[in-house]
């Protein structure tokens, strides 16, 4: 019954949301045609680079995890960072400048800690204090994409940001470069190629 009762509560709660979102979104375009006849479509590239999300990113092979923390320890992200084939390929014979084509993502999570598998780990391990954790709600995206033809101006990579489909802002984007700069020697990537576990 009360399993029964809760699955009802949660459904009710998605359909408030779902209406929620609705009414926001009507009231956002009647918001927008009061103000401006004509508004501009949204653009789903970036700013300057004109860059979209690159279809089948999700399946692109890693190249390297990271963990970003800060304020104290309150920030926590997991970050996966993947390459296309002809990224990888590039990091694997080590290639610098990367060829065009080359496209890079860093995929950035929410850290969270993982409760129920510490229990697991606490019984296997006893006073090894192991804590787990993984990724949890999804941040943003980046990317980097080389066409040197294209980019001369930013060290021939284009680069984008998107959090929930839609690209971050033009001052955003302005940052990019110029803090990838660091790392010219090796072409504007930080990221270095993970050995393989199970080989090396
Ligand atoms: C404050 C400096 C800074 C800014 C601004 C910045 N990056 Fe980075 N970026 C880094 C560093 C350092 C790393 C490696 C560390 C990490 O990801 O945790 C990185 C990693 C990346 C990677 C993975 C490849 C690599 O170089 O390791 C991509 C892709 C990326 N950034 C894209 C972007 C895009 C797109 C923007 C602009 C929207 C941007 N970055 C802005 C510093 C910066």
């Amino acid at each position: 019954m009360r399993l029964r009762a809760t699955a009802q509560a949660l459904a009710a709660l998605g359909v408030c949301a779902a209406i929620a979102v609705c009414t926001l979104y009507v009231t956002k375009s009647t918001a927008q045609t009061a103000k401006d006849p004509e508004p501009q479509a949204e653009s789903n590239a970036s700013p300057i680079y004109g860059v979209t999300i690159p279809a089948g990113y999700r399946d692109w092979h890693v190249i390297s995890v990271r963990r970003l923390t800060g304020d104290g320890g309150k920030q926590k992200q997991l970050r996966a960072q993947l390459g296309n084939d002809i990224a990888i390929k590039a990091f694997r014979e080590k290639t610098l400048p990367f060829p065009d084509g080359a496209m890079i993502a860093a995929l950035h999570w929410t850290e969270v800690s993982a409760d129920a598998d510490d229990k697991v780990l606490a019984a296997g391990f006893p006073d090894a204090g192991l804590q787990s954790s993984f990724a949890g709600p999804a941040l943003n995206a980046q990317f980097m994409i080389k066409d040197s033809k294209k980019y001369t101006a930013s060290g021939g990579w284009g680069y984008a940001d998107f959090t929930k489909g839609k690209p971050g802002n033009e001052a955003l984007h302005k940052t990019c470069f110029p803090c990838h700069a660091p790392a010219k020697d090796r072409d504007y990537i930080f990221t270095r190629y993970a050995p393989t576990p199970g080989i090396e």
